[in-house]
């Protein structure tokens, strides 16, 4: 509540991305996946299927995965398969959409450990302390989920998981790419999309959980390429002035006005290998798609 209104008292009025996840958020990501022009699930699948088979090589089987934001868990199988670990944590702030995720990954893998974390994944204390003796763990976060993070929020969060997944750790992670703007803006377009409920189902929550008065149709879907800050920006824009109320203040809407929803940044390798650099890790191993769109890192610990 204190986040959301102090977030929307902003001069560029903001809300957390994470109040977009709900179960019902996640299921609507899981449709964007399936359309032609959101390619990033879909080419770091194939980066995926392609480098698979060097990873076992590169961490040992018996080990634990932590997936940070494992949402439907669709990519775990395969990584499960591969690496065939003692303990599979997935950690995602939907509880029900995690629950039948985990409950499922479990019926199909009995011989491992499935443990959910119900947490929000910019919070790292809430994976157990590793203790002497125990399994090497893996860090696992594909989906350019990173690109939702501040700068700031990056930073912390990979240093957090280096200090959680302890010494010897390593981290897959998967990041969407700088290109042309025109693929990635028709990538987060409403009209090839449908980001349009995603984001406006944020406004329906927030009616629902923090008792806010929003009329969802009274603002309309905007997403555009900052190429300054390397991202996507998604906007709620204001179809005309209004009050929304919220724990008892006004707030007001000027006509056109925005509120700022989501990122979604977009790296280079050197951003990543910077990155890590400054966290604790090493970029060990960087795979590819022949169109340079995605890339998958493989992070060591130092
Ligand atoms: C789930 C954060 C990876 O940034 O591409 C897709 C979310 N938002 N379309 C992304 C999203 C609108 C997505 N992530």
């Amino acid at each position: 509540m204190e986040e959301a209104l102090t977030g929307l008292t902003a001069a560029q009025k903001t809300l957390s991305p994470k109040w977009l996840y709900d179960d019902r958020g996640s299921a609507l990501f899981e449709e964007i996946t399936e359309v032609p022009e959101y390619y990033p699930t879909r080419t770091e699948a194939a980066i995926f299927e392609t480098m698979m088979p060097h990873l076992p090589a590169l961490f040992p089987a018996g080990g634990d995965i932590i997936e940070y934001g494992s949402g439907a868990s669709k990519k775990t199988v395969a990584l499960i398969e591969t690496l065939r670990p003692a303990i599979y944590r997935p950690l995602d702030i939907a509880a029900d959409f995690l629950a039948q995720a985990a409950a499922g990954l479990q019926a199909q893998f009995p011989n491992i450990a499935v443990k959910p974390v119900v947490a929000d994944f910019t919070d790292p204390s809430q994976i157990p302390a590793t203790e002497e003796g125990a399994p090497p763990r893996l860090g696992f976060f594909p989906g350019s989920t990173i690109g939702n993070l501040t700068d700031d929020q990056r930073h912390t969060f990979l240093a957090g998981a280096r200090k959680g997944l302890g010494d010897g750790a390593r981290f897959l992670l998967g990041a969407d790419l700088v290109k042309d703007k025109t693929v990635l803006e028709a990538a987060y377009d409403d009209a090839v999309c449908g980001s349009a409920a995603l984001n406006l189902n944020l406004l329906t929550r927030m009616n629902r959980e923090l008792g806010t008065n929003f009329d969802v149709s009274a603002f309309e879907h905007k997403a555009l390429f900052n190429g300054d800050a390397s991202r996507i920006e998604m906007h709620l824009v204001s179809l005309g002035s209004q009050t929304v109320s919220l724990g008892g203040k006004s707030i007001p809407f000027a006509d056109g006005e925005t509120i700022h929803t989501e990122n979604s940044y977009k790296f280079t390798v050197d951003m990543i290998d910077e990155l890590a650099a400054v966290t604790g890790w090493r970029l060990a191993q960087t795979w590819t798609d022949p169109k340079d769109w995605f890339g998958v890192f493989w992070l060591e610990a130092v």
